[in-house]
């Protein structure tokens, strides 16, 4: 497929996909949802494709949500329909390997959504976070009322939700909203360092780890650290562990194969 909304590049086991529409301060608009889903398929049996970046064109935005010229004119019953694909935030939740967002800009609604869906997130010092669909008159309905909510709170969640106001990079750092903040010349840099460690470790057991936490919000306690026992034990089956542990015991490093 060529993508005409996004770029795609794999190195050193790191995918980076760019939301290409500066323009548009990269809304998300149908086409690029599409071009998103046919990413994450093609790179779940990459074995080159370890850990998966994403970010936006340019240096103002990261995603500035989605695409408000496409919300003109449609009725509760054609929203409901646009709705019924699988959608990018699931997909992303989803995705069985770790998925970094690199915010470097405006980062909101569907832009934030797709942010929280994502694994980790880091901001550029200049990057605005928020959910201002309020101000258009509808609510959040790409994860975010819930996502948000179960990251940061009901009390900050609400106040975001309900002003629509922004919130600068270091004020989301405060919140936990997002992991850390750099310069935005350096932003690329230090992500890609801290995903290059991660697509170092054995990708069977990043992505029961990954399954392992999604699980404390999916849910109960006793339910989730019985999916804790289960995910942990099947770690047990990988050649991943086998190697992990040999090379701790040779005193090397292991050289992991995601199997
Ligand atoms: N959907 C569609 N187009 C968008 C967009 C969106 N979410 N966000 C920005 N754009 C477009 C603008 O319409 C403009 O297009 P034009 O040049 O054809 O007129 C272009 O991107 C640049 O936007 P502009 O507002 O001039 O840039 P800015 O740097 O001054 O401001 C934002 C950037 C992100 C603060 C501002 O564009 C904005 O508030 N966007 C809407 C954010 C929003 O409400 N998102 C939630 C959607 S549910």
């Amino acid at each position: 497929m060529v993508y005409q909304n996004i770029l795609l590049e794999t190195k050193d086991r790191i995918s980076i996909l760019t939301i290409n529409r500066p323009d548009k301060r990269n809304a998300l608009n149908q086409a690029t949802r599409d071009e998103i889903l046919h990413v994450l398929d093609s790179l779940q049996g990459l074995t080159d494709s370890r850990v998966l970046i994403v970010t936006g064109a340019g240096d103002k935005a990261f995603i500035a949500g989605a695409d408000i010229s496409e919300f003109e004119g449609r009725t509760s019953l054609t929203q409901r329909d646009a709705m019924k694909s699988l959608r990018i935030f699931d997909a992303i939740e989803d995705f069985p390997k770790p998925v970094i967002a690199m915010i470097n800009g405006f980062c909101l609604g569907g832009g934030l959504e797709l942010a929280l869906a994502c694994d980790l997130r880091f901001a550029s010092d200049n990057a605005k976070l928020g959910q201002p669909e309020i101000n258009l008159g509808i609510i959040p309905g790409g994860g975010g009322t819930q996502r948000l909510t179960r990251l940061i709170g009901e009390g900050k969640s609400m106040e975001l939700i309900l002003t629509g106001d922004l919130i600068e990079a270091r004020q989301a750092k405060e919140l936990g909203l997002v992991n850390d903040v750099f310069a935005l010349n350096e932003l690329q840099d230090r992500v890609r360092v801290l995903a290059i460690r991660m697509a170092e470790k054995s990708p069977v057991a990043l992505r029961m780890a990954k399954e392992a936490v999604k699980t404390a919000s999916r849910m109960n306690l006793r339910e989730g650290l019985n999916r804790e026992t289960d995910l942990f034990c099947l770690t047990f089956g990988s050649e991943d562990k086998e190697e992990g542990v040999r090379a701790f015991l040779e005193k090397r490093k292991p050289d992991f194969k995601g199997r």
